[in-house]
């Protein structure tokens, strides 16, 4: 059974240990779900500071809520709207200090102050998005971005059939 262990060092440390840590939760699975739904627990107990991580998944059509850790989030989400459907549309990283200052951002959570959102793209084609919450702002910095988009390319990774 995975047991996650406390991240412990600097913050590269740490966010070495913690996709060290997804690679192993994620090992020999391919489940969208089952994987997407292991990640969001894991990251979001790991890190301190946050109130929502989890996925949205492109349907063809618009982003529909996946698995997550927080308060129940708004089901659907058409591109290019708010953070997660500007990441979507973009295909860029949304590192947002300031929620309340993002042109149409979506509250799902009253809580939220600040937000990271990294788009999933498999072989060009949109997969959907990892969103992450925190009730401070400017919670996350070029670090946590860094670490975070490994962490979601570590999930792409496991969905590919050689994995
Ligand atoms: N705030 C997001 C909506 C999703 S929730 O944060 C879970 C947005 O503006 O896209």
């Amino acid at each position: 059974m995975f047991e996650a262990s406390a991240l412990t060092g600097s913050k590269a440390e740490q966010y070495a240990q913690l996709l060290e840590q997804a690679r192993a939760l994620m090992h020999g699975e391919r489940d969208r779900v089952a994987n997407a739904a292991n990640l969001s627990a894991l990251v979001y107990h790991a890190l301190p500071d946050l109130n929502w991580v989890g996925f949205y998944f492109f349907d063809g059509r618009e982003l529909v809520v996946g698995p997550f850790q927080g308060r129940p989030a708004c089901v659907r989400i058409a591109l290019g709207r708010g953070v997660c459907g500007t990441a979507a549309q973009t295909g860029r990283i949304q590192r947002v200090d300031d929620v309340d200052a993002f042109p149409g951002h979506i509250p799902c959570d009253s809580a939220s102050r600040s937000e990271l959102v990294v788009p999933l793209f498999l072989g060009g084609e949109l997969v959907g998005v990892f969103d992450l919450d925190s009730p401070r702002p400017a919670r996350f910095d070029e670090e946590d971005e860094r670490g975070l988009a490994a962490v979601a390319e570590a999930f792409l990774a496991s969905l590919e059939p050689s994995a």
